[in-house]
């Protein structure tokens, strides 16, 4: 018999070591996905999780994904021998904050469920000229879209001695964020800052406490800065109110709590504006979302002992009322 498209199952085709997915049947759960519906992944990546998704989707199902790192075009699913590409994915080069601008585009003006698994993927962070990992040297990059102008050093070398201690202490929680602003202040005067290790050694002397752990905190700071990674994620959790059908879910995977807070909140309120006060017309604002995990799911011991990088995994789920 001759087989529907839809029932071959897509071949492994990301390459080995890109990402290893978390949570994933979790994810898969969360979505309740419907056969033939229009899905989003909004952090490709690997494409562990579209792959999954577009198992349990039928030839009539699409499944739109975006990545802003042109890196994870690779691993789009291609057809098994002599078959041509999965037609049922459209890829979207573009930063998520777009959402609703390219399903516009791509005419799929209300989707079933949106799922995003938010930061860096391994591939990013084990690529040593990305500049994400402080286990090697390389330009300050963290750039995860490389057409964007502004790199992790740009930040080092132009970000006044206030915003690099608040984007210390806020994206960090970097112990002593106003000493390490003042010395990076002091030390860009006297030499540039544009690698890894130009920084280390900039810094040396202001290492509190473990470095490896000090290091990673000052990392994540610079990199949720040079991506806009918090602003990004609240643009997207508000266009998902308007593009979600009713029943509709939106699955999201944070790894701190900086942004695991914001998706908490928006949920729980289903908006970023103040809720307590009523519109001209004396209407108090009601949320459109249904919480359907109450508390976050979090890795079980199997896949905490596979996958160290789910140990701060956390997943929250609603449903478009
Ligand atoms: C944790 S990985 C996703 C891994 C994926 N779920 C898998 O199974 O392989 C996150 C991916 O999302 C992308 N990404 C992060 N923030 C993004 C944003 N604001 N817009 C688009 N892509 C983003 C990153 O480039 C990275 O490839």
């Amino acid at each position: 018999m001759k087989q529907k498209k839809a029932d071959i199952l897509i071949p492994n085709s990301h390459l080995p070591n890109y990402h290893t997915p978390v949570l994933l049947q979790e994810c898969l759960d969360g979505l309740n996905i419907s056969p033939g519906g229009i899905y989003v992944d909004c952090t490709f990546g690997g494409g562990g999780h579209s792959k999954a998704i577009l198992q349990h989707l039928n030839a009539n199902g699409k499944l739109i994904v975006f990545d802003q790192d042109e890196d994870a075009r690779k691993n789009l699913p291609t057809g098994q021998a002599g078959l041509p590409d999965d037609e049922r994915v459209i890829f979207v080069p573009q930063n998520f904050r777009h959402l609703q601008r390219f399903l516009r585009l791509h005419k799929a003006e209300k989707v079933d469920g949106i799922l995003a698994d938010l930061g860096v993927s391994s591939h990013q962070f084990d690529e040593a000229a990305r500049g994400f990992s402080i286990r090697f040297d390389a330009a300050l990059d963290m750039r995860m879209d490389q057409r964007q102008a502004i790199t992790a050093a740009d930040v080092l070398k132009n970000f006044s001695e206030t915003q690099l201690h608040k984007m210390f202490e806020q994206y960090g929680e970097v112990t002593n964020s106003k000493t390490l602003a003042k010395t990076i202040v002091l030390q860009r005067a006297l030499a540039p800052i544009r690698t890894i290790n130009e920084f280390k050694n900039a810094v040396h002397a202001v290492v509190k406490g473990n470095p490896q752990k000090y290091f990673a905190q000052v990392f994540q700071a610079l990199r949720i800065e040079v991506n806009d990674e918090l602003g990004a994620l609240k643009e997207l959790l508000q266009q998902t109110v308007s593009v979600l059908k009713p029943g509709g879910r939106v699955a999201v995977i944070t790894f701190h709590s900086l942004e695991d807070r914001i998706v908490k909140n928006f949920f729980r309120d289903g908006t970023f504006e103040d809720t307590a006060i009523d519109d001209v017309y004396g209407h108090r604002f009601e949320n459109p979302l249904k919480v359907i995990t109450k508390k976050p799911i979090t890795a079980v011991e199997k896949e905490l002992k596979e996958n160290t990088r789910s140990r701060s995994a956390k997943l929250r789920v609603v449903a478009m009322k």
